[in-house]
């Protein structure tokens, strides 16, 4: 198999410790790294280091005219995803970029119009959408294990303190922006993209827990016609949850966390059916009586082999691979990457934030 020539642009935790990470393991049998781009000196010298046979470059502009790169990976600060990105396409490259996409949908589907007229391709790093969870879930929902599922809750959600460049709205960081694009994406996922998709209610905060000005809570409720209300939060207030995902279906429910999860419901087969009275409950010694029964359940726990960083990974740079040299279709494309941030778009329009940086 013909490996193809990757460049990384930046060596930060996702272009050294997710894309660095995976491209160097033995499982990589697709990519090689010919290029390895930073704007920080400290950063080269480190690179040099960990990429002997690469070169390492401090700008994406000393990549124009190289003919021997089949993909650039775009892991820059997020507010330059897009012109970056822009440039790349301009130059010819196929282009992984990083989430979030952009910070609207508008320049983001400009950037997908731009790369159909270039001839080139254009993926998001979007690597949850092949997490074993994610896709456990999708069964779940499809075969109706639980019945018809009603009502869905993602909950990204921790208790901290944060001061980093992804605290600042003017370098799209905030919650929605950088945590977002994975439960945003599953939540459109969970609604099957519908066209109809939209965000029916939010809220978002910065507090003093937050040293920027963007959000560190963060809940919205997506819905769409004849689909469960999905609701998603993403908070760093939060101590006690103890899932990431929960699903409440006609007949039971369900938790889970990247690495396992649980579920019960109630077999109507199994469980004598009642019919509603309509005059009060007693026990035997007529004393009043809630509504209550032993019912017949089913239970079963699992675990998940493999999350979005490991598996996910692995899993989208075959598929970008395999997309490139045998035109296999991607299953996450821009374009739904383009929704994720039409929807993030959408809730720090509904909630405005004082900008003061
Ligand atoms: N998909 C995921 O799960 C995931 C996880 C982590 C980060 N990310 C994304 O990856 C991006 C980078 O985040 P990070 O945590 O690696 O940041 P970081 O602060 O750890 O590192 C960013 C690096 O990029 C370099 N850089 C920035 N802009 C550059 C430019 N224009 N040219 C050359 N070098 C440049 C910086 O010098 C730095 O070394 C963000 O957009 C973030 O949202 C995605």
């Amino acid at each position: 198999m013909k490996k193809l020539n990757v460049a990384i642009i930046g060596q930060g935790r996702s272009g050294k410790g997710i894309h660095g990470v995976f491209l160097k393991k033995e499982e990589n049998v697709w990519f090689d790294v010919k290029y390895v781009v930073d704007e920080s000196e400290k950063r080269r010298e480190i690179a040099k280091k960990e990429w002997p046979e690469a070169t390492v470059l401090a700008s994406h502009g000393e990549l124009y005219g190289k003919k021997d790169i089949d993909l650039v990976v775009n892991a820059t600060y997020s507010h330059y995803h897009i012109p970056v990105t822009r440039d790349l396409i301009e130059n010819g490259f196929n282009v992984l970029c990083e989430k979030p996409f952009g910070r609207t949908a508008y320049e983001c589907d400009s950037l997908i119009r731009l790369a159909e007229q270039k001839g080139v391709k254009l993926y998001v790093f979007q690597q949850s959408f092949y997490a074993p969870f994610y896709r456990f879930l999708l069964d779940v929902i499809e075969t109706k294990k639980i019945g018809d599922v009603v009502a869905i809750d993602i909950k990204y959600n921790k208790l901290g303190r944060r001061w980093d460049w992804q605290t600042l709205q003017c370098m799209l960081g905030g919650n929605a922006y950088n945590t977002g694009p994975h439960p945003f994406g599953f939540a459109l996922g969970f609604l099957g993209f519908a066209e109809d998709a939209h965000v029916a209610w939010s809220l978002m905060k910065n507090t003093p827990l937050f040293a920027g000005d963007s959000d560190n809570f963060c809940r919205a409720i997506l819905t769409a016609a004849g689909k469960p209300a999905v609701e998603i939060e993403i908070s760093d207030l939060d101590e006690y949850t103890d899932y990431t995902i929960k699903l409440q279906g006609s007949i039971g429910t369900l938790k889970c966390t990247p690495s396992s999860y649980a579920l019960k419901y109630v077999p109507l087969a199994d469980n004598e059916a009642r019919a509603p009275l309509m005059t009060y409950l007693e026990t035997e010694e007529g004393e009043p009586s809630y509504c209550k029964e032993q019912l017949t359940t089913v239970t079963e726990e699992g675990s998940f082999d493999g999350t979005a960083f490991d598996i996910g990974t692995r899993e989208l740079y075959k598929n970008i691979y395999e997309n490139i040299t045998e035109g296999k279709e991607m299953y996450v494309t821009a374009k739904m990457a383009s929704r994720i941030v039409g929807v993030i778009e959408a809730i720090h329009a509904q909630n405005p934030l004082a900008v003061r940086y």
